[in-house]
């Protein structure tokens, strides 16, 4: 069984999928026995939301590391984790609307208002409903040039999140106050791999590689005139 399962998938695969479902798994175990917290609704909505920006990151993630180490199996990748995290992402939604507020709307929408962040939250979630619906390949065909646009709004999503996330840690980034290492530490990342996207950037990156080994060999017939 092992065996058939390592001859059909390749390592990254099994592990992006095994993190996806194990965390699922653990939650829904954790929630049943009864350990995951004095308010467990709340750490149900703070680890689904975890996720869903990790796995997000890491869909962002795949397109400039491929570029700087040629590791195309990435590429193949990309769409998975990001479904991952658009599921992440719903159940996180879904928690807050039904188990945390009990659909009462009223109360909901007045909550809204008082607490941005969640205005935030809601504008980064509609937003992700097209780009999982038009993920798959008929889509990506019917949609032609228009595909790539809609999917370029992940630029704008990532921010939005992560805003969403700090706003709700109550941290201050300048005062470098509150609860403000993990969504900073997410955020520097986001940075770096958007950076990574940049036309002028990405081109450098692609041509490091050479660059380095040429500055090796360089190097080497150096020591070895010097010698
Ligand atoms: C309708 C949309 C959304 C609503 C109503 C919502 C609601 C919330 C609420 C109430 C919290 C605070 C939980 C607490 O600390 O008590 C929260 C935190 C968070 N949400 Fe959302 N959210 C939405 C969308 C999203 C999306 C799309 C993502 C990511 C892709 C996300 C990621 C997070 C993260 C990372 C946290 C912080 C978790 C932590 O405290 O460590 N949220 N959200």
């Amino acid at each position: 069984m092992l065996k058939k399962i390592f001859s059909r998938y390749t390592p990254l695969q099994i592990a992006m999928h095994a993190y996806a479902w194990s965390v699922l798994v653990i939650l829904v175990f954790e929630l049943i026995t009864g350990n995951l917290s004095a308010n467990p609704i709340q750490e149900l909505e703070q680890r689904t939301g975890r996720h869903a920006i990790t796995l997000l990151i890491l869909s962002l993630a795949c397109t400039p590391l491929n570029t700087l180490f040629k590791w195309t199996e990435l590429l193949k990748r990309r769409r998975a984790l990001g479904l991952y995290a658009f599921l992440y992402a719903t159940i996180h939604v879904i928690i807050f609307f039904n188990l945390d507020y009990g659909l009462a709307w009223s109360l909901i929408a007045q909550t809204i208002f008082e607490k941005p962040y969640i205005i935030v939250g809601l504008i980064g979630f509609i937003l992700l409903i097209p780009l999982a619906a038009s993920s798959f390949d008929l889509w990506k065909k019917r949609l032609g040039k228009r595909w790539k646009r809609i999917h370029q709004t992940i630029y704008f999503i990532v921010p939005l999140v992560l805003l969403h996330y700090a706003w709700g840690k109550k941290g201050d980034f300048f005062a470098l106050q509150g609860e403000i290492i993990r969504p900073l530490v997410y955020t520097v990342i986001a940075v770096i791999l958007l950076v990574m996207r940049i036309p002028p950037v990405r081109r450098f990156l692609a041509s490091l590689p050479s660059r380095i080994l040429l500055l090796l060999r360089k190097r080497g017939t150096q020591s070895e005139t010097i010698a």
